[in-house]
């Protein structure tokens, strides 16, 4: 097939066969809500994957960090340590609970700065949330460490890392509480979803609880002692997350492969930092995105690049921005005066290209192809196609 004229989306997900079975199945069963058998069956063999005893599946990865920070108890005026380099939804429920978000820069991994939180610890400080993010796991030693001196939680958001490890337990297992996506550029999708996980049975049935309205099963129905959200997960989602759930190994190397090929084939790229395939610890990279960066040699910021790879067809998305940047947070008067320059770099330098699980070889070569001679032409005045 001519690939020459293709547009490659930044991520297109894979569905590995058993999918289809799974979701008729609640068609033809008619089980297709919450209460469903597979919402279940997902909890358990996720949460085990995990090392974890338990699993409550969510709308999504946004509501499943809402309920983490609601579920341990966090509000007003509690500090939570977390990275200015993160998607919103890890602070929203931060923010909106009344605790106070204290941030923290990234280092070049673009994960928090480890060596960093000892110094925001206060006497109010009640947690750390660590976020893995794009493609190696957070430095978890010192912060275990630190969490256990100073009685902190730590919440995981553990979204872009399922089936990563780290000091060969699996992301996910280090929280308190840990929280997965769905989405579909994730390594599981089941379009949109989630999961809390965590060990402890009390802290399980408090997120059962406030991901279904706070219905008390002890109570008369409809009468409710608090507020919850509606973020359960469908039986027909949690279908298609089993389906997904039975290749997780596959994806996972999959994904390393692609780094890796990426990694080949664009070696002496110009004005391109590629991501290391393993971090300092030896640990691998997960590649959940192919993340790369513009020196600061570089003439261009990734925002003008990301214009000039989309005229080639090479779908892209440029990085988080910083929560110490955000206007919404400016308006409300935080973090004002607060420079973290590693976020404030990566976010204007980075961006990641094409990575989605069904993204063939012969693809990947084509969408390198496209992206050397976008940035060969930089120096020479723009890309001609
Ligand atoms: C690290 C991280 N946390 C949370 C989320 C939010 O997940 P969702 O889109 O399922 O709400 C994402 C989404 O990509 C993410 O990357």
């Amino acid at each position: 097939m001519d690939l020459s004229t293709v547009a490659f989306p930044v991520n297109t997900p894979k569905f590995w066969g058993n999918e289809q079975e799974l979701v008729s199945k609640c068609i033809e069963t008619g089980w297709i809500s919450s209460e469903g058998p597979a919402v279940k069956e997902f909890e358990t063999k996720l949460a085990a994957r995990c090392q974890r005893k338990h699993g409550v599946a969510v709308a999504n990865g946004t509501a499943a960090l809402d309920i983490a920070v609601k579920a341990l108890g966090l509000s007003t005026g509690d500090e939570v340590i977390l990275p200015s380099f993160c998607i919103i939804s890890c602070i929203n429920q931060v923010v909106r609970g009344g605790c106070v978000p204290v941030l923290v820069d990234s280092d070049d991994s673009f994960n928090m700065d480890v060596s960093q939180v000892a110094a925001k610890i206060t006497p109010k400080t009640k947690a750390i949330m660590c976020v893995h993010t794009y493609h190696f796991p957070v430095d978890m030693e010192p912060i275990l460490a630190l969490a256990k001196e100073h009685g902190l939680k730590i919440i995981e958001d553990a979204a872009e890392m399922i089936g990563q490890t780290c000091m060969g337990r699996p992301c996910g297992s280090f929280g308190d509480i840990s929280t997965m996506s769905f989405y579909p550029n994730k390594h599981i999708t089941t379009g949109e979803g989630g999961m809390v996980l965590c060990d402890d049975p009390a802290l399980a049935e408090r997120c059962q609880q406030l991901r279904n309205l706070c219905f008390d099963p002890k109570k008369r129905r409809f009468v409710h002692e608090d507020l919850g959200w509606n973020y359960r997960m469908t039986n027909l989602q949690a279908a298609l997350g089993l389906g997904q759930l039975e290749h997780l190994e596959a994806a996972v190397q999959r994904k390393r492969e692609i780094g890796r090929k990426y990694g080949e084939l664009l070696a002496g790229c110009p004005h391109l930092v590629l991501p290391q395939d393993k971090n300092s610890k030896g640990e691998s990279n997960i590649y959940w995105v192919y993340g790369v960066e513009l020196p600061s040699s570089a003439p261009l910021d990734a925002e003008e690049v990301m214009k000039r790879l989309a005229a080639a067809k090479v779908g892209t998305r440029p990085f988080f921005w910083p929560m110490h940047e955000q206007p919404v947070f400016r308006e409300m008067g935080l973090f004002k005066g607060l420079s973290f320059p590693v976020a404030e770099r990566i976010a204007r330098r980075g961006f990641y290209i094409p990575s989605g699980l069904a993204l063939k070889d012969e693809e990947l070569v084509e969408v390198a192809r496209r992206v050397r001679k976008v940035m060969e032409e930089i120096g020479s005045g723009g890309y001609a196609g």
